[in-house]
C-alpha cells in the first residue's frame, strides 16, 4: 500500500486544486474521487440508467477506468478521456443520486484502492469519504472548509461566470443543497473523518492552503525531506 493523503470537504471547499497542487509539490499523484463518481453519473446518463446494480454493471461492460497519465489518475469511458465531459451541468445536477447508490459506491471504492497500488510514491486522494472509508489508514487526513458564499465565489470564477451578488447567492444555495444531499445520504455521509486536520481556507489565499498541507505532509512523511 502506497502513502496516502486524504482530502476530504464539501463541493466548493478547493479539494481538487489544492490536492493537484499538493501532489505535485510532494511528487505524489493525484486520485480525483469526484471524477470517477461524476463519469458514472455521465454514463448513467448518456443510457438513462437509473439502478445502482445495472449503472455498475455498465461501468465494468463498457468499461469506467482510471488512466494514470504523468502526475494524476484521469477518468475514461470506453477509452476516451472524460476529464472535461463530467464537468458539465448535467452531470453536476445527477452525481449526488449516482453517488448515493451503495453498488456505484462500491465499484468506485475498489477502482480507487486499486489506482492507489500503481501511484509510484504515494497519491494525494480528494472526495467525501476518502479518509473516513475508502483509505481509513491514511498517513495524513485533512478536513478542508470553507464558508457558503466563498465557495460559491471561487466556484463562480473558476467557470469563468459573472460573480456579482445574485450570483454568489444561487450558487450558495446550490452548493448548501449538494451537501445536504452528501451529508444526509445513508452510506458513506461526508463526515469530518477521525484524526483529520481540519483547514477553514475562508480567509486563505492558495498558495497559504497549499504551504499548510504540504507543511502536514512532510511531517506525517520525513523520507520525503
Ligand atoms: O468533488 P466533486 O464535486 O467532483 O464530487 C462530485 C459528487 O460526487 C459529489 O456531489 C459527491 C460525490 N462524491 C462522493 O460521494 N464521495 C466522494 N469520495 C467523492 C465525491
Amino acid at each position: 500500500v502506497s502513502a496516502v493523503v486524504a482530502i476530504d470537504g464539501p463541493a466548493g471547499s478547493g479539494k481538487s486544486t489544492t490536492a493537484r497542487a499538493v501532489a505535485g509539490r510532494l511528487g505524489f499523484t493525484h486520485l480525483d474521487s469526484g471524477a470517477l463518481y461524476r463519469a458514472f453519473a455521465l454514463a448513467a446518463l448518456e443510457r438513462e440508467l437509473d439502478e445502482g446494480e445495472r449503472i455498475a454493471a455498465l461501468a465494468d461492460a463498457l468499461p469506467i477506468r482510471l488512466d494514470l497519465v504523468d502526475d494524476r489518475f484521469r477518468p475514461e469511458i470506453a477509452g476516451v478521456d472524460v476529464s472535461q465531459a463530467v464537468r458539465r451541468p448535467d452531470v453536476t445536477a445527477r452525481v449526488s443520486f449516482v453517488a448515493a447508490l451503495p453498488a456505484v459506491r462500491a465499484a468506485v471504492n475498489r477502482m480507487l484502492r486499486a489506482a492507489a497500488t500503481l501511484a509510484p510514491l504515494g497519491v494525494v486522494a480528494d472526495g467525501r469519504d476518502i479518509g473516513s472509508v475508502v483509505f481509513p489508514d491514511a498517513d495524513l487526513k485533512i478536513f478542508l472548509v470553507a464558508a457558503a458564499p466563498e465557495r460559491a465565489r471561487r466556484r463562480l470564477s473558476q467557470e469563468g461566470r459573472a460573480v456579482d451578488e445574485a450570483s454568489i447567492r444561487r450558487a450558495s444555495r446550490e452548493l448548501l443543497a449538494r451537501d445536504a444531499r452528501d451529508a444526509e445520504r445513508a452510506h458513506a455521509p461526508l463526515v469530518q473523518p477521525p484524526g483529520a486536520v481540519r483547514l477553514d481556507t475562508t480567509g486563505m489565499v492558495f498558495a497559504e492552503q497549499v504551504e499548510t498541507i504540504v507543511g502536514l505532509a512532510r511531517n506525517a512523511f520525513p523520507q520525503l525531506t
